[in-house]
């Protein structure tokens, strides 16, 4: 397939929803995942992966609900290799306009000797199963999984008898992480040129980043000849997770003068459904991480900050603008001068007189002293300070914890609740527990605590600790996030950030839970 420029076109297959949901601890609730999906078919992915029906009744419905909705994409399921599999994914997918079973089984070695299937027994596994598939739907995917450490005659063998069945897409899945980009491009290349019936169907590229080579090996397959790339938004996934969807996207895109290969994803959305992600998988973006980290186009050097000031080419392979970012972010630090904190504010919408940048040069001074690296947050902290506090309902005033060892940590809040100051006094489980008791005393709420996690920014002890919080009260979800250096402090900020935006919903009822989303959430 070609695009309108005769560019060989590369599907973009999403498996976010089910590779990225099988992550411990990524479980997404059901709302979410049909607004993932709805972003996903929005940026113009191909076709998504939305679940495993047959897992449970959970993972039925949202596929069922998700298939229904879809609009362009194409809805996949997975389904193992066996007929009941199978039967439930169809019943899952079929309410698409482009629905497509996904079937596969374990084919090397290790694998084999799972359901103790000689390779004969297999292979007739695969033929029945795969044929079966194509009877229900007539776009069948169809992956040998550990494909790369399956023997080579074997490989051949099983990838051709699925083409016979009807498979008209082969995935030829890294399932470990194992292979390098060079055995990637040959593995693919060579199925292609020696198995019967390869040039009739699609080859797709499933690659796990044990190795951190998911992204290359995944371009080195469509170097081979992979017209189909399965990835996940932020690299979610198994163990170290899947080729990252951003990676690929804009790999294609910035180098398209050796790689020259489309996609059909608008990569104007990536940014938002990035944090999207991040927020209700409770995983957040590691900060260096390429494309959608915090540290992506942030500069702190002097020499760095200089040169982007005056052409943002000189740092940058590819513009902020290019992935939905407003712009580049400079990080400032104590190296920092006074162009660039005027350039951070302007970016973050002040625009001060002289002698009021002075007054705020020296405060910046002060708080990039104490800390490594000033986040955006915290130059908004800075200028809010002696302002008229937040419009948020519920503001901490202070806290203090005793903790330690030898009883219960106890914790003193003072809060105010519209303006009119409380104070409570509450003892827990340690400082957190104490801290959000206090909170609850002075606040009283039945939200439900979803994930409470604590992610360190740099390394060291005086490390700022950025806290998440998800809370579920009445089916309304919110999550709030704080950084401090005290890990205390930012906890009950999170939490209070929170429930400020439980609140918010509240007096917003009626309306559809999609509107809290990450970029609410500083
Ligand atoms: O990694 C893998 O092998 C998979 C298969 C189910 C395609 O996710
Ligand atoms: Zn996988």
């Amino acid at each position: 397939m070609t695009d309108k420029t005769g560019q060989d076109r590369v599907l973009i297959f999403d498996t976010t929803l089910r590779d990225g949901e099988q992550s411990p601890g990524a479980t997404m609730s059901h709302a979410e995942k049909l607004e993932i999906a709805e972003l996903l078919d929005e940026m113009g992915v191909d076709i998504i992966e939305a679940g495993f029906p047959i897992a449970s009744e959970g993972d039925f419905r949202a596929v069922k609900e998700i298939a229904e909705r879809s609009r362009d994409a194409v809805i996949c399921g997975l389904a193992r290799a066996n007929l009941q599999d199978i039967d439930r994914c169809w019943e899952a997918v079929r309410h698409a306009e482009r629905p497509r079973i996904h079937t596969f089984i374990g084919t090397s070695p290790l694998h084999r000797d799972i359901p103790k299937l000689s390779k004969d027994e297999m292979a007739e596994r695969i033929h029945e199963t795969v044929t079966h598939a194509r009877n229900l739907c007539d776009n069948v995917q169809w992956s040998p999984m550990d494909a790369t450490r399956t023997e080579w005659d074997y490989l051949k063998r099983v990838v051709e008898i699925a083409i016979k069945a009807g498979a008209t897409t082969i995935n030829i899945p890294d399932t470990v992480g194992y292979t390098a980009p060079v055995e990637s491009a040959d593995l693919i290349r060579r199925l292609i040129a020696e198995v019967p019936g390869a040039d009739e169907i699609v080859f797709a590229t499933h690659c796990h980043n044990d190795l951190g080579m998911a992204t290359a090996n995944a371009l080195a397959a469509v170097a081979g000849g992979a017209r189909q790339i399965e990835c996940t938004i932020n690299g979610l996934g198994e163990r170290a997770g899947n080729t990252a969807l951003e990676e690929v996207v804009m790999a294609l895109k910035v180098r398209n003068d050796i790689m020259p290969w489309s996609t059909g994803v608008d990569s104007t959305k990536i940014m938002n459904i990035s944090r999207k992600v991040a927020t209700v998988s409770g995983f957040p973006v590691q900060y260096n991480k390429a494309i959608v980290g915090k540290n992506a186009f942030a500069h702190e050097s002097g020499i760095h900050q200089d040169g982007m000031l005056k052409n943002a080419e000189t740092f940058e392979i590819m513009r902020p603008e290019d992935i939905g970012l407003a712009s580049t972010s400079l990080v400032l630090g104590k190296h920092s001068g006074r162009a660039a904190l005027r350039a951070k504010l302007e970016e973050l919408g002040y625009k001060l007189a002289e002698n009021q940048l002075k007054d705020v040069f020296v405060r910046f001074k002060e708080l990039a002293d104490r800390k490594k690296e000033v986040y955006d947050e915290d130059i908004v902290a800075l200028m809010r300070a002696g302002e008229d506090a937040a419009n948020d309902h519920l503001v901490i005033q202070s806290l203090r914890v005793v903790c330690g060892t030898g009883g219960p940590a106890e914790a003193e809040l003072a809060m105010t609740v519209g303006g009119a100051e409380k104070q409570a006094t509450a003892r827990g489980d340690g400082p957190v527990d104490a801290t959000f008791k206090a909170v609850r005393e002075i606040w009283p709420n039945d939200a439900r605590l979803e994930l409470y996690q604590v992610h360190a920014v740099t390394e060291g002890t005086d490390a700022q600790a950025t806290v998440s919080v998800r809370l579920e009260e009445e089916g309304n979800i919110a999550t709030g996030q704080s950084a401090d250096t005290d890990t205390v402090v930012a906890s009950a900020k999170a939490y209070v950030n929170a429930l400020n935006r439980l609140i918010v919903r509240r007096g917003r009822l009626g309306q559809d839970q999609k509107e809290i989303s990450y970029k609410d959430v500083s």
